[in-house]
């Protein structure tokens, strides 16, 4: 059974024909490619929040080559040694949705999985990968989720709001936040930048009890320029080239960059 709600009273939603209705009577169509809509009006600050189609085409690309499937493993790998029948897991920020149909596959049991992001143009790309997971246009800072309904939260690399993720998440349920550390894709950065800013805290704190945290560092070989290209293009370093430096994308080819990411796993109670 889902675990849908309504984002402007939080009340569950039941699917009444092609609509998702809440007791209040608040109305979300669903999309011809059956993603709902539950991004409220006054989040929608620009016209189109969230990534761009063209990043978000590139992170497509690039994920979809494997490269960061070790990412995926140290996640699901935590997953399933944790497991057990019929969990909620919503992947927040889930952008073009690889991370969290790759989930789905791997994990391959009875749970009811979310993708949610604040892009129409990313959640429309990720229902394209399956029907089977409840895609959504939504915002982090206010996610379409009952209370208290969920087991597991992912969020790789995107924003996250603490006191939503106490509110979605069960007394014993955890979440997984990736994030990037300083040296991560270093090497675009000094391609990129003057100077490289090194940030004082190495990844972001979440006021939770924190079950496991490590560092993952690995140097990963792009094997030609187009996969080099996407990976720079999904990340905002791209839009940071200034125009003196922009002919460095004219000699990229092949190249070797390093991933370093923080792996923290927070509990709730
Ligand atoms: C760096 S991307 C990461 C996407 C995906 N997790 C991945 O690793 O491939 C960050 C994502 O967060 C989404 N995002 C930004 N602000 C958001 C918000 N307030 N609510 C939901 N998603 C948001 C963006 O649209 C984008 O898809
Ligand atoms: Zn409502």
């Amino acid at each position: 059974m889902h675990k849908l709600a309504c984002p402007k009273c939080h009340q569950p939603l039941i699917l009444d024909g092609k609509t998702y209705k809440c007791q209040n009577n608040h109305c979300y169509d669903i999309a011809k490619s059956q993603y709902i809509n539950l991004l409220l009006n006054p989040d929608k600050s620009t016209n189109n929040p969230g990534d761009n189609k063209e990043s978000l085409m590139c992170r497509k690309n690039y994920l979809n080559q494997g490269y960061y499937d070790v990412i995926l493993n140290e996640v699901v790998n935590y997953i399933k040694a944790h497991r057990h029948p019929q969990m909620q897991i919503l992947d927040l920020g889930c952008g073009e949705g690889y991370y969290t149909y790759r989930m789905q596959q791997e994990l391959n049991d009875d749970s009811i999985i979310y993708g949610l992001d604040i892009s129409k143009d990313g959640i429309q790309m990720a229902s394209k990968y399956t029907k089977d997971i409840y895609w959504m246009v939504g915002n982090s800072k206010n996610i379409p989720l009952v209370d208290h309904s969920l087991d597991v939260i992912t969020a790789l690399f995107t924003v996250v709001k603490d006191s939503e993720i106490k509110r979605c998440l069960k007394e014993d349920g955890y979440m997984i936040h990736v994030t990037a550390n300083n040296k991560h894709l270093i090497e675009f950065k000094e391609l990129i930048y003057d100077e490289v800013k090194v940030k004082s805290d190495q990844f972001i704190r979440l006021p939770f009890e924190v079950s496991e945290s490590y560092d993952f560092k690995k140097t990963i070989h792009l094997r030609n320029r187009e996969d080099t290209l996407n990976l720079l293009k999904m990340t905002p370093h791209y839009y940071h080239i200034k125009k003196d430096r922009r002919h460095v994308l004219d000699t990229l080819g092949e190249f070797d960059v390093t991933i370093d990411i923080r792996i923290t796993v927070y509990k709730m109670s």
